[in-house]
């Protein structure tokens, strides 16, 4: 597992990978043997799904860029959060160019009051089993948190896809 600091001080908005960044990252992850690898950052690589009320999108910046070193070395999944939104999806929906497409999960926001009037708290359960994922997430309805929105994956040799459509979105 791999984290990155894709928040700036004087952009907190929007994230960006540095070069720098990059190139330490291949490195690392080309040294791991890991047979799942993993990456966090801040951003989300991948924007929320169409119909999501979320106005302004910040992604990484540079992550087109990122993503050719994260599939060269088959890293499997991406975790974020930044939106406060819970949601899921494979990069190749997004980066259609993608030879190998990654697993990328953004979170929700956990325990904090400061959500928007539309959210509710939440957090992701991810399950892994050899060549499937399953992303549930537990959203605070009366009192207790409640599973909602599982979503499956399965990957192959070209990596991560959604099975059953486009990504979904939980608030
Ligand atoms: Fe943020």
């Amino acid at each position: 597992m791999a984290g990155i600091n894709t928040a700036r001080s004087l952009t907190w908005k929007s994230g960006r990978i540095s070069l720098g960044q990059i190139e330490a990252l291949k490195q690392r992850l080309k040294a791991s043997k890991a047979p799942l690898k993993i990456v966090v950052t801040h951003h989300p690589f991948i924007p929320p799904p169409a119909g999501s009320n979320e106005a302004r999108i910040d992604l990484i910046g540079r992550a087109t860029m990122a993503l050719q070193v994260l599939e060269e070395q088959r890293v499997d999944l991406l975790l974020a959060g930044h939106l406060h939104h819970g949601y899921s999806g494979d990069t190749r929906t997004y980066y259609p160019t993608t030879r190998r497409s990654a697993l990328s999960i953004q979170a929700g926001t956990a325990i904090s009051r400061r959500v928007r009037p539309s959210d509710r708290n939440g957090f992701n359960v991810i399950t892994l089993d050899g060549d499937s994922a399953q992303v549930e997430v537990q959203s605070w309805t009366n009192q207790e948190f409640t599973p909602i929105a599982p979503r499956s994956y399965r990957r192959s040799e070209d990596g991560w896809h959604a099975l059953g459509g486009e990504t979904t979105i939980a608030d």
